[in-house]
Formats: structure tokens, C-alpha cells, sequence
């Protein structure tokens, strides 16, 4: 059967967006611990990129050139999150990875281990299209409580991952059913992880309760690598 991917988008990210709708960005700490999450995972996107890319066979070159110009779009993004956490006042050292945020990246590398070469999209999909649809208002709540320079992550991704998301849409298209499903399955586990992740942060990281304590806000910020 067909795959209706805007409804299967509109279903899987809508538990994400409800949950981010409500984060409160506004609390430090929130944020911050957000911020060394989204660290933990976007330092593996480059690797998963160019893993996907090397197994693409030689019948599907136009995805596995498009995956080495994405791969270089994708450099120094990790350094963008690990900006905005200094620029906060904190060390990303005193913001452990959560168990749901290891479970994603780790769910990432048995995809690309046994699963079919496109597999990954799955979880990028997911990201791509939280991004396009809430990078935007989430950096303008940022910025309006903690200041200008404090969202640089998600300003670079409130403008690529619009292009990045609406590729996406052109690549499913192209994909055989069993692909698509596999896509489908990775989609919904990786919306699922992500929903548990933001649920622990909301549950255990905001105000008072959270533990970490901002540092200086001195810190110079460490130079973005981007291409
Ligand atoms: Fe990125």
C-alpha cells in the first residue's frame, strides 16, 4: 500500500510538536539541557550521512552524490549547539546525555548496520521536519529570553532544514515500497524517542529542580567549522 507521507509527517511529529509547543524555552536551564541533547545527537550526523552515502549502489548515484553535498552542509553544526550552550553559561560537560537521546543515535547505527541503505531517513526525516516547522518560533522565544546569540543553532536550522525537509518529499517519491517502509518504521521510532527524551526533560531539567548551574557567561564561543 501507498504511503500517505504528509499524513504519516502530520501524525509522528505532532506528539514532538505538542510537547515543544509547551517547553519552557524561557528557563535556562530547559534550554540549555535541550541544547547538550541536541549536541549529543548532531555530532553523529555527519557520520550517518556519509554511512548512508557509501552504501547507496551505483543505481541510485543521484541520492548518494545528493547525500555528499548534504553531508558538507552538515559540518560544524555540532559546534553551533555547543556555542549556544557557552553563550547560556554552561559546559556541556555538566549536561549529561539522557537514556532516550543515546537510544536514538544508538537505534541510528543498527539501521545503518542491518537495515536497508535509506533506512537513516527514517530519523533525519523527523528532524528535518520539526525543524522546518518550529526552529523558527522556538529561536524567537530563545532570543527574547535569553538574548541575541543564544539560538544560532536553530537559526541556521529554521532556514536549511525548510529546503532539506521539502527534498525529502522528492526522495520518498522516488523510493521502492519496501524502502518506504523501512523509512516508515524508523520515522515512528525515532518520533517516539524523541517525544520520551522531551518528556525527561520536561519531568526532571527545568528551574529548580534541574542540576546543573550556569557558569560564567564569559566563555568565548568555540569557532564554527561551517562550509
Ligand atoms: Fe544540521
Amino acid at each position: 500500500m501507498k504511503i500517505n507521507w504528509p499524513q504519516e509527517f502530520d501524525t509522528n511529529l505532532a506528539r514532538i510538536e505538542t510537547l515543544s509547543d509547551n517547553y519552557p524555552w524561557h528557563d535556562a536551564n530547559a534550554y540549555a539541557w535541550w541544547l547538550a541533547q541536541t549536541y549529543y545527537l548532531v555530532r553523529h550526523t555527519t557520520r550517518f550521512i556519509a554511512l548512508t552515502a557509501a552504501r547507496v549502489p551505483f543505481e541510485q548515484n543521484w541520492l548518494h552524490y545528493k547525500l555528499m553535498e548534504h553531508c558538507r552542509e552538515e559540518s560544524g553544526h555540532d559546534a553551533l549547539a555547543l556555542n549556544d550552550i557557552q553563550r547560556m553559561g554552561f559546559s556541556v560537560d555538566q549536561l549529561a546525555p539522557l537514556p532516550e537521546t543515546t537510544a536514538l543515535y544508538r537505534a541510528q547505527y543498527y539501521a545503518l548496520e542491518y537495515g536497508l541503505p535509506v533506512s537513516h531517513f527514517g530519523y533525519s526525516f523527523c528532524f528535518e521536519g520539526y525543524a522546518c516547522r518550529r526552529a523558527g518560533q522556538i529561536r524567537k522565544a530563545v532570543e527574547a529570553a535569553h538574548g541575541k546569540g543564544t539560538a544560532t543553532f536553530l537559526a541556521v536550522h529554521a532556514v536549511v532544514d525548510q529546503d532539506h525537509f521539502a527534498e525529502a518529499f522528492q526522495v520518498l517519491d522516488k523510493l521502492s515500497p519496501a524502502e518506504g517502509a523501512e523509512i516508515r518504521e524508523n520515522l515512528i521510532l525515532s518520533c517516539y524517542l524523541y517525544e520520551a527524551m522531551m518528556k525527561r526533560l520536561i519531568a526532571e531539567k527545568i528551574g529548580p529542580v534541574a542540576t546543573a548551574r550556569p557558569l560564567s557567561r564569559s566563555v568565548e564561543p568555540i569557532q564554527a567549522t561551517l562550509l
